[in-house]
């Protein structure tokens, strides 16, 4: 019944994820015993299969952070200095708890008016400098700020000298368990005598009412694990360097065709200069392509082109390949070099993922399904009564200006042509909330064709037992919701 995935992709159509559907096969397990646990590349494991794209409105220290809590990683964009993106690295890494608190930080001779009235925050932390990374010296509690008139009065007349704190080191149970004992609304962590962040005890409410996490994502160093994106431009070394140096622990090559002589060579010279990290080539979208790359010795690759949410490469160009077809052939190759394949783009539902991950991916990439959260860069906006952020492609004139023109120019192209869009997406609320709820409906798609972990999908498919169609219009159609005159979109 159906068609091997074999058969299916071999026929001379590019399919994407929406085009194809799998058949149902036999359970024997529960849901909850599927395994998600995958590597990003040969030697970088991760308890989900989730990793967030490096694009200036999806992937900063905040993304991170939140991603290798959750058990997945975050890779860092290069449209900024070398400095700029191993700052967001160091931060990252600086980090055991699965937030950033955004802190206020003042110097004991600012005024106590300059403290935001509003601010959410339940204590101003006083160092030295009045900035994060400097010594601490005491705190201001939000009552004191909030009913002082003198608001000319300095910070120091009202700051509590015995400053609190706890190594930044310490995960999410250890300052959960301080606070507790310690009967405290709030601690500063610290990192080498400087404070870094703070954490309050409705923080801790807030993440034990959240969905389990997974196991986080935490390197040899006992660290978060983060990557970092960098060009194959020779100036790319030094932004190679810079990362490095900040403790990435794998390094993806960001390019929109991924199989030229630049990336080939840059792949050999990180492998030459740095034998121990791990280096992400592509997009490739073909077996051809893939071959070179594994040849050149890629630990991982990223597959997709013109299937992101807001390129438009394919439209421009006229290059690229269904994302389903891409990851399909792309896979099929590496898995017998043991390279892992990230899905890149396309992503806009828990069923696209599944999709991804049975047809041979290990890791799904992802930009707009994760561009409206709390942990994305940028602010909220409103847009006709909606709650929205920006989200734009690293091929949009806009991202190109700021310098992301590597991934789509040559060095010597002097006319700028956009392959991608700016748009926005509406507010999803926390990464913390949406991704279990996704991993949770991906298991029971993986479930429902028998498959109780990502490998055992693979090989599923693989040995022909696992059946695929293709669905008319009219099948898509019938496939999702329709006929009803209004609906509410929920889905946890
Ligand atoms: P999604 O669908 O998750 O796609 O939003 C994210 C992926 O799209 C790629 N990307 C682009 N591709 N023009 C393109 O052709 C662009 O401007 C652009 N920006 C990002 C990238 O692979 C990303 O992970």
């Amino acid at each position: 019944d159906g068609f091997t995935a074999e058969r299916l992709f071999n026929q001379g159509y590019s399919y994407t994820y929406d085009d194809v559907i799998f058949l149902p096969h036999y359970i024997d397990f529960p849901a909850d015993s599927v395994q998600l646990g995958t590597k990003l590349s040969r030697n970088i494991h991760l308890s989900i299969p989730c990793v967030a794209s490096p694009m200036d409105t999806v992937t900063e220290s905040s993304m991170a952070v939140a991603m290798a809590s959750l058990g997945g990683i975050g890779i860092v964009h290069s449209n900024s200095s070398p400095s700029d993106q191993a700052a967001h690295i160091r931060f990252t890494k600086s980090r055991r708890i699965p937030f950033v608190s955004d802190p206020i930080f003042k110097s004991p001779s600012d005024s106590i008016g300059s403290v935001d009235e509003f601010a959410a925050s339940p204590c101003v932390l006083v160092t030295e400098s009045g900035r994060a990374n400097s010594k601490l010296l005491g705190y201001v509690s939000k009552s004191d700020w909030v009913h002082l008139s003198d608001k000319e009065s300095r910070i120091s007349n009202y700051m509590v000298n015995s400053p609190v704190s706890v190594p930044a080191s310490y995960d999410f149970e250890r300052v959960a368990g301080y606070l507790a004992a310690e009967k405290r609304d709030f601690v500063a962590t610290v990192n080498d005598g400087e404070v870094v962040d703070v954490v309050t005890a409705a923080d801790v409410e807030r993440i034990r009412g959240l969905p389990r996490l997974g196991v986080p994502s935490v390197g040899a160093d006992g660290e978060f694990m983060v990557g970092a994106a960098i060009g194959t431009r020779e100036q790319d070394k030094e932004r190679l360097e810079h990362v490095v140096k900040a403790g990435a622990n794998v390094v993806v090559l960001d390019s929109s065709q991924g199989n030229s002589s630049y990336q080939i060579d840059m792949i050999k010279y990180v492998k030459r200069t740095y034998p121990e990290l791990d280096v992400i080539g592509g997009n490739v979208v073909t077996a051809y392509q893939a071959h070179n790359l594994i040849q050149a010795g890629v630990d991982g690759l990223r597959v997709g082109m013109g299937s992101g949410s807001i390129c438009t490469t394919q439209e421009v160009c006229a290059v690229g390949r269904g994302q389903a077809t891409a990851v399909y052939k792309v896979s099929s190759i590496a898995e017998q070099s043991g390279v892992p394949v990230i899905a890149d783009g396309g992503i806009s539902n828990s069923g696209h993922i599944v999709k991804a991950l049975v047809l041979g991916a290990s890791t799904v990439m992802m930009g707009s399904f994760l561009a409206g959260s709390n942990e994305a860069p940028g602010a909220y906006e409103y847009q006709d009564g909606r709650r929205i952020k920006k989200y734009r492609g690293m091929g949009s004139l806009e991202a190109m200006t700021k310098g992301s023109d590597a991934r789509y120019l040559g060095d010597t192209a002097k006319l700028k042509i956009a392959q991608g869009v700016v748009g926005a997406v509406a507010d999803k609320g926390s990464v913390f909330k949406f991704i279990p709820y996704s991993m949770q409906a991906v298991k029971q798609g993986l479930q429902d064709l028998g498959a109780s972990s990502l490998q055992s999908a693979h090989d599923l498919l693989r040995s022909r037992v696992l059946r695929l169609e293709v669905r008319t219009g009219a099948a898509q159609v019938e496939g999702g919701v329709h006929g009803l005159v209004s609906y509410e979109k929920k889905s946890f």
